[in-house]
């Protein structure tokens, strides 16, 4: 046998080199621009092509799948707070959060000095997941203190208790995304399902244009994969239509072999024109919930983190039994959900929800001071956010011909706009000025441009972007 004497080769590796020299110029200059002026200059230039920033060679979206390959004009070159700058060098001001996942905005402060102090101290980045670092473990425990606040601050003797309780959400289990939160939280409706009631069919009631992610399950309750899935039912029911609700739990009463498992909700349907559900519909739906042994799940991942409260779960009186959380959870940082459930629904086994990644140390420490963050501005939050919408109804006040409706819950908002024609020459505009938003047309029948600006906004971003939203409304027909 030959002892090989080679040893791992380290060498001198520099992000120039990687992502070449204009590239790097042109980030460096891009970023020292958002970072070193003040608020009030980027507000003045939001639209505008920054011609200092030196031109770069772009790379194409060839190799991304085709459903992936959009123009490249918008793809992002360098953000900081509610700003971005683009690859084409002109600055926007991002009204959607960064794909709706970003609360704290690009690069907080906090959130980098922390990060990157943790580095210094020799934080793990991420170990085997039965082994997790503190912050995952103080993470977990934060994560159950802020879903329970609904009733009262949980202080270190009330934690105790409520993680004894039978009927509080004291229980997590950390994955990567949240179609992996969502999907794990569904297990766990069926193993509950499964123990008590295995000859029955589980029936499931979601809302109409629900989306819980991109796994098979997730998809097959919004419609798809309707082959490859037996002994499932799938009932959705219309967003707010107590009858409609009343009725769909009522066929199931009887006895009959189908059993209602639970009933999902999102409080806010990002997915379906940003319909906020209300809270009289969303009570009734845990008493029909009760009354049938049915689980009532909250899918918290786009309204998590955007809450005065944290989770809308807590506006909502602590109704969930399970909730799935995630997106916002590390601001960008690295991907980590949570499902957050009550006891009676730890049920599952070691690897069936397991997670290679679902116990990053530093991705937890990013969770922890979004979680610091929120607290910390809880009235901040409500406040913007209640006057974004005041603001948002007012342009419709103004614009009733082109606006059809706003919906949604502070900074969660939808403004629906009369036709698609319409709304694709809206969306345009704002883009050409520089407030970036998505719409939402590929729904049967919506129109709609879906908003969520990070939580770092302020009255006057919100007065900003509501001007020039204003003054496109004015020109388009
Ligand atoms: C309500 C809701 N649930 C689940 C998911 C899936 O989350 P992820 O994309 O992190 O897998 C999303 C994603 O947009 C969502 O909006």
């Amino acid at each position: 046998m030959v002892k090989p004497d080679s040893v791992f080769k380290t060498f001198s590796l520099f992000l120039n080199d990687m992502l070449g020299d204009k590239y790097t110029e042109a980030l460096d200059k891009a970023y020292q621009i958002l970072k070193e002026s003040p608020k009030e200059k980027l507000r003045k230039m939001v639209g505008r092509k920054i011609k200092e920033i030196p031109e770069f060679p772009q790379l194409d979206k060839r190799g991304f799948v085709e459903s992936y390959q959009k123009p490249i004009e918008d793809d992002i070159l360098a953000g900081y707070g509610l700003f971005k700058i683009t690859e084409s060098r002109m600055l926007q001001m991002d009204w959607t959060g960064g794909h709706y996942q970003l609360p704290l905005g690009y690069h907080f402060r906090n959130l980098d000095r922390i990060l990157v102090t943790a580095r210094e101290h020799g934080i793990i980045d991420d170990t085997h997941n039965n082994t997790p670092g503190q912050a995952v473990k103080l993470l977990a425990f934060e994560l159950i203190k802020s879903a329970n606040k609904y009733d009262g601050e949980v202080d270190i003797n009330k934690l105790k208790q409520v993680i004894d309780a039978k009927d509080r959400l004291n229980r997590v289990t950390s994955v990567d995304t949240g179609t992996v939160a969502s999907g794990a939280a569904l297990k766990s409706i069926l193993y509950r399902f499964r123990n008590l009631h295995k000859d029955n069919i589980p029936v499931f009631i979601m809302q109409e244009g629900n989306y819980h992610g991109t796994d098979f399950f997730q998809q097959y309750l919004r419609g798809m994969w309707q082959w490859m899935f037996t002994n499932v039912i799938v009932e959705a029911v219309k967003p707010n239509d107590i009858d409609h609700l009343n009725q769909t739990f009522q066929k199931y009463q009887n006895g009959g072999k189908e059993k209602v498992a639970a009933v999902i909700m999102e409080p806010v349907l990002m997915n379906n024109r940003a319909i906020y559900l209300k809270p009289e519909y969303i009570y009734r739906a845990k008493e029909l919930a009760e009354k049938h042994d049915a689980v009532m799940m909250l899918d918290e991942i786009q309204t998590g983190f955007w809450s005065p409260d944290i989770f809308m779960a807590n506006e909502l009186k602590g109704v969930a039994d399970i909730i799935a959380v995630g997106k916002g959870l590390t601001s960008g940082f690295s991907p980590l959900a949570y499902m957050i459930c009550k006891k009676y629904l730890d049920n599952q086994d070691q690897y069936s929800s397991i997670s290679t990644n679902g116990n990053a140390d530093m991705a937890a420490l990013a969770g922890l001071v979004v979680l610091y963050s929120i607290r910390e501005n809880s009235s901040h939050i409500q406040k913007t956010g209640e006057y974004y919408m005041e603001c948002l109804q007012d342009l419709q006040q103004k614009h009733p011909k082109k606006i059809t409706g706003i919906t949604g819950c502070r900074h969660l908002a939808g403004i629906n706009i009369v036709n698609e024609n319409m709304a694709k020459k809206f969306h345009q505009g704002c883009l050409d000025q520089g407030i970036f938003l998505r719409l939402q047309t590929y729904k049967a029948g919506a129109c709609t441009i879906i908003t969520k600006p990070a939580v770092i906004a302020d009255a006057d971003d919100v007065d900003f972007v509501i001007k020039k939203l204003n003054a496109v409304l004015d020109i388009i027909s």
